[in-house]
This record gives structure tokens, sequence and C-alpha cells, in this order.
């Protein structure tokens, strides 16, 4: 879709969506357009129940006295109280109302100054935000639907008086709604289609928007002695890969921030097979590595003044002849080694040599890993927030307000040795399981062995990376929660 920034002016056909705060109070240009007309939008509302509260949207068609075919009204809410994330929002109402037009164009009015510290040009490039946020759709293998079933409109002019600063503003999001995009691509792609070879080669692309890229097989993953990755896949007929992803775009001598990703393509859970019911959803266990994937197309598309890496461990766990076996005892690549309990444990074992490997090359400022690690994260937390495990208070709190600013949402979990004792084995340096008892946290000890002493923060996305619902700025489906919160973050901290 093409966004591009207007002076406002009275719309003269085709579909205009204009913002009322609380009370039903037009704004701006919606305000003149409405006493043109001899109060006849105040009269829509009144006749309706909306009355500009944040979320709502009415929507008029042909009305009276104006030369356009439809307007739609989405709420702001209190002036006092709009933000980012309200303008997003009401960017992503407006989206959805106008979506199913019959049109190829739309005008959004969003000449509103904010009662707030909120300027308008950054009210326009939110509204812009939350509309491209809202516009995407993984349809590709949808060969029947008929084009008219598709959303028509290609061109969204957002008018405001200032114009130039919101297309500024604009640049930077649009760079984080691609790496969105791609995050989202990638989740949604079939497990036939995307698998560790045909990823790994989709990352190669990546090169393409100034990202070094590097892709080690299994030969180079056994010398480095990556047992526990590569047990995983051993019953896979798909070679497993590691890709690494590089952003220089900060000092010679600056340590990178460095985010790693568990990429399982398909999880059946191995010989300790997953139930049936609900396993096509394995096929987004890689939304992790997605979330990294899309954060350096982000930081590179944006020019970020970091330096910073992507590790993503890509591999898929099948059951088969040579998959590997409860009781198996692998060695990792720290030197440490792991009796295998239940082959469905898998994201940790991939994540382990991940970030061992991670550390070791490139001795970055600090770690986060991404994972849809436990169905136990999802019993704690739901679909509201992912869980947040650290080593580190400052990282913590420096990743859950990013969190917050974004509408991603961290909560941190314990950690501790009454948890890690869990992990003790018979036979091996430690089994990579613990009980049903605090499972997501269990889980996070063991990475936490994996990372030395070096700041790291883990994040269980099990349960936010797959929406069933829409909501206002992410459709259903891929949800690339983490790609904002983490753009947010090193912006934030790191690019000052
Ligand atoms: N990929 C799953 C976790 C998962 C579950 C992600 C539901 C998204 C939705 C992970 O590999 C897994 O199977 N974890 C097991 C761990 C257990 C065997 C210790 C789990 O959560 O049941
Ligand atoms: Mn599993
Ligand atoms: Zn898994």
């Amino acid at each position: 879709m093409q966004i591009t920034f207007t002076k406002p002016a009275a719309p003269k056909s085709g579909v205009a969506v204009a913002f009322a705060f609380a009370g039903r109070k037009l704004a701006g240009l919606a305000a003149t357009l409405d006493e043109a007309t001899g109060g006849s939008i105040t009269r829509a509302m009144e006749a309706s129940r909306f009355e500009g509260k944040a979320g709502k949207s009415l929507t008029l068609i042909t009305p009276a006295g104006l030369p356009i075919d439809r307007l739609v009204l989405v709420g702001l809410g209190e002036p006092g109280k709009l933000d980012e994330l309200g303008a997003q929002k009401a960017g992503g109402i407006a989206w959805a109302q106008v979506a199913g037009v019959n049109a190829k164009s739309a005008l959004i009015i969003a000449d509103v100054t904010p009662e707030s510290e909120f300027s308008a040009g950054d009210f326009a490039a939110n509204v812009a935000y939350g509309s491209a946020l809202r516009s995407y759709r993984f349809d590709k293998y949808r060969t029947k639907e008929k084009a008219e079933d598709k959303p028509q409109i290609t061109k969204l002019s957002i008018a405001t008086d200032a114009a130039s600063a919101a297309k500024k503003a604009y640049a930077t999001l649009e760079a984080v709604v691609e790496g969105v995009f791609f995050t989202r691509d990638l989740v949604s792609e079939p497990p036939n289609v995307l698998y560790p070879e045909s990823y790994a080669k989709l990352l190669q692309g990546l090169k393409d928007d100034g990202l070094e890229v590097e892709v080690l097989g299994e030969k180079q993953m056994e010398k480095l002695g990556m047992g526990a990755l590569l047990g995983v896949g051993q019953g896979s007929v798909r070679e497993s890969k590691l890709v690494i992803m590089k952003w220089n775009g900060g000092g010679k001598k600056d340590k990178p921030l460095a985010f790693v990703g568990k990429g399982v393509c398909f999880d059946t859970g191995g010989i300790s097979i997953k139930p049936a019911a609900g396993m096509e959803d394995m096929k987004w266990d890689m939304g992790g590595s997605a979330v990294v994937s899309g954060l350096m197309k982000a930081l590179a598309k944006r020019k970020a003044k970091v330096n910073a890496v992507g590790v993503v461990g890509l591999v898929e766990n099948m059951p088969d002849g040579n998959a590997q076996r409860p009781g198996d005892v692998v060695n990792t690549m720290s030197g440490q080694t792991v009796e295998i309990i239940n082959t469905d444990a898998e994201g940790r074992l991939v994540l382990c040599d991940a970030l061992w490997y991670t550390n070791d090359r490139f001795k970055p400022q600090f770690m986060v890993d991404l994972a849809t690690l436990t169905g136990a994260i999802i019993i704690s937390l739901g679909h509201e927030h992912a869980g947040l495990f650290s080593n580190d208070d400052d990282l913590s709190e420096k990743l859950t307000a990013a969190g917050k600013s974004v509408h991603e949402r961290l909560w941190r979990l314990p950690m501790g040795d009454d948890y890690d004792r869990q992990l003790k084995s018979d036979i091996a340096d430690m089994k990579h399981t613990g009980t049903r008892a605090g499972g997501s946290i269990t889980a996070a000890q063991f990475l936490q062995r994996f990372v030395k002493d070096t700041p790291w923060a883990h994040l269980d996305i099990a349960g936010v990376t797959w929406s069933k619902s829409d909501e206002p700025t992410v459709p259903k489906g891929g949800t690339a929660f983490g790609v904002r919160l983490l753009d947010r973050f090193v912006a934030d901290n790191y690019e000052k």
C-alpha cells in the first residue's frame, strides 16, 4: 500500500476518514465540513451511539451535503490522553473500516492537534503506521479468491498540516512495518514451503537490505560440536542450518547487541510425538527466529546506529528411524552433556548451542533470545503478555519499558537455584526438562546454563506469536510480537 501525506483540503469524492474526540467533538477539517453541511455529521453521530470513544467507529454512507460516497468517523477518546498508541489504534480501525469498500484510494483527514505533548506530525505518522500494520494480509495461496473480494485500496493519503514532519517520522516507522511484514510472512508460510534450507536461502536475500548473512550447515555445526541442535534435526530429511545476520551501523569497536531465535520450522514433538489436534500450529514454532529476522531487516532499513547480530537455529523436529530418542545423551558446544528426556522439549536444545555460539564468537553486550518455548507460558500469562526471564535487572527493565510503549507487553518471572535443581540428571551433566511444575521457568534455567555471565534475557513468546482474532493494528494470524518491541528497545537505549 502506498501512503502519502497531503495538505488538508475538503474531499471531492470517494472515501474519507475523519476523527472525533470524546463528546462527539470533531477534529480539524471535519468540524469545518460539518458546519458547511449545516451539522449533518453531528446529526448522524447523535442519531447513533457513536460518542467519539477510542476504538469506536461510525460509517456514514453518502453523507448529506458532502460530495463523497462514504465518511468513516473514528473515535480518539479524551484529547488530553491521546498518545502514539492511541493514534496507531485509530489508524488501524480506520483501515479496517475502509478495507472492504469499493474504491482504489482513501483519504484520512488527520489534521488533529492533540491536547497532549504529542505533535500533529507524529499523530499523522502514527495513524499511517497503524493503518499499514493492520493492512497486512497473507493471501498468496488463496487462488480462488476473487479480486473484488480482496481489499481494493492501494493508496492512502493522510491529510495533515504537518505533512513534512509526518513524512519524516513515517519513514522510520515504515522500516519497522517492513520488518513486521517480513516476520508475519515467515510465520505464515506452510512448513512444506519453509524448512531450514529454504528459510536460510530466504534470509540470504536480506543482503539486499545491507545485512551480512552467513549460513552454517550440518558439517560446520558438527565441527563446532553443536550436538544438541543437531540432535533435534537428526530425524528430519531437511538439513539443519544456523544463520548469522549482521548489521554494522555502529562504531567499529562497539560490541554488538545479540538476538537469538528458535527456528523450529515444524515441531511434531519427535518420538515424544504431540497429539494430532492443533499440530498444524507448530508451523509457527519458528516464531522466535522470524522476529529476529524481521528485527534485523527493520534495523537495516532504518539504518540504525548500532552493531547487531541475529543468530537463528533452523531445524525440523520429526519422528523417524534416525530420530533422537528419550534417554539419549548429547554433547553441547559448551562441552556440557545433556540427557534427553522428552524430545518435544526441542527448542531449548536448539537455543543452547545457538546461545553458546553467539556468546563465544561475538562477545556481545547482551543476548536476548526469543522462542515459542513452552505451552506452560500460555497457562501462566495467556495471550496478553510474553514471559520474560533474565539474569539482569537493568536489561529486564529496559525490555519491559519498551514493551509497554509499543503495546507488546512482557511479564518477568522468577528464576533461581531451587528451580534449577529440577535439571539434575543421574547420567549426564543435566537433563533438559524438569517436572510440570514451573515448566517455563525450568526451560529458562536450562538456557541460563549456556550464557555464562553475559547479560541475557529470554522471551517466551508461545502465547503471543499467533492471534486468533483481529486487533486494531494486528490482523489475526502471525503477530510479529517482538519486532516493534526490540526495535524500540534498541532505539531508546543504544542509539543515543
Ligand atoms: N513448541 C512447543 C511449545 C508451544 C506450545 C508453542 C504451544 C506454542 C504453542 C515446545 O517445543 C514444546 O513442545 N514444549 C513442551 C515442553 C515439555 C515437553 C517439557 C510443552 O510445552 O509441552
Ligand atoms: Mn516441542
Ligand atoms: Zn517447539
